[in-house]
């Protein structure tokens, strides 16, 4: 496995692989990886024959009060865990390499950016669009991989591409959960043993969510207030958002019917961490 750090030497790779009938496939991340990443990479390498795993954190995704420097970076760790999962190169630019000086150029996608973590990260999803762009136009893949934990990125991604007709597939992936039910995420290795345990509580949340729902409760609010009650028995975490939304507008909804996001995103020590659950196939009432 190779680890590139040209934009032009990447695309004279893939040109090759493509020419030699090669199907690519993509995992853009920002490193750290961990078990998530690592289901990512294994479906890219048994769906495709070349796989291009990107290491870049986008500063243009990360608000000036936010994390971006300390956000954790260790190269030599990733390139076993991407080895293993199968990918062909690791693609490792510079800030410099994908925005030199000068740089103007900005993808937007409008309304569903606007809510849940565009509303409290304003700009992010715009650097998140930008770069995501921007490695798409580099890779060419046939497919890209994405977790849900991120599910509005997810979203936010399909919308791209079917508004700016890329010839990619973004391949939404499950969440990977640590054995306690913890999400993981890149940033879990910022939490204090103390932080990491009350960590727990997002997961604990959603899971009572589920249990409402499956036990036949329809009414949102009914639902979050039971959220919200199981939340505040971790007084240390500062909730920026708890909402239940449609899974395609993103608008918030009243009754539960169809495809339905619960969606938590929180402040545990210094670490702001989401989590979510998709439901399916809502009947309206059971
Ligand atoms: O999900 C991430 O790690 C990042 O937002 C992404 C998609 C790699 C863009 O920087």
């Amino acid at each position: 496995m190779k680890i590139i750090t040209s934009i032009d030497e990447l695309k004279t790779i893939i040109r090759k692989e493509k020419q030699n009938g090669k199907q690519i496939g993509f995992v853009p991340t920002m490193g750290y990886l961990h078990d998530g990443h690592l289901s990512l990479i294994e479906k890219a390498s048994i769906e495709n024959h070349f796989v291009v795993v990107s290491i870049f954190v986008n500063p243009t995704q990360f608000g000036i009060n936010e994390d971006f420097d300390v956000y954790p970076r260790d190269l030599e760790r990733d390139q076993k865990i991407a080895e293993i999962g199968g990918a062909n190169i690791i693609f490792h630019p510079t800030i410099k390499e994908m925005y030199p000086n000068g740089y103007r150029t900005y993808v937007e996608v409008e309304e569903i950016t606007e809510k849940l973590c565009g509303a409290s990260r304003p700009g992010h999803f715009r650097g998140v669009t930008t770069v995501v762009a921007k490695l798409f136009h580099i890779v060419t893949p046939h497919r890209a991989y994405f977790g849900l934990k991120d599910a509005q990125q997810v979203a936010v991604l399909q919308k791209m591409v079917k508004d700016l007709n890329m010839d990619v597939q973004v391949i939404p992936c499950p969440i990977v959960r640590e054995a306690d039910g913890l999400a993981m995420s890149s940033r879990n290795v910022n939490l204090s043993p103390q932080d990491r345990k009350t960590a727990l509580i997002l997961s604990k949340s959603l899971a009572k969510a589920k249990e409402i729902v499956a036990a036949g409760e329809r009414n949102a609010e009914m639902i979050l207030i039971q959220v919200k009650k199981t939340l505040a028995t971790e007084p240390t975490v500062i909730i920026d958002y708890i909402e239940i939304v449609d899974f395609e507008t993103f608008e918030r909804i009243d009754i539960l019917k169809g495809r339905v996001l619960i969606a938590i995103a929180a402040k545990i020590g210094k670490v702001r961490l989401i989590d979510n659950i998709i439901l399916e196939d809502l009947p309206s009432c059971i």
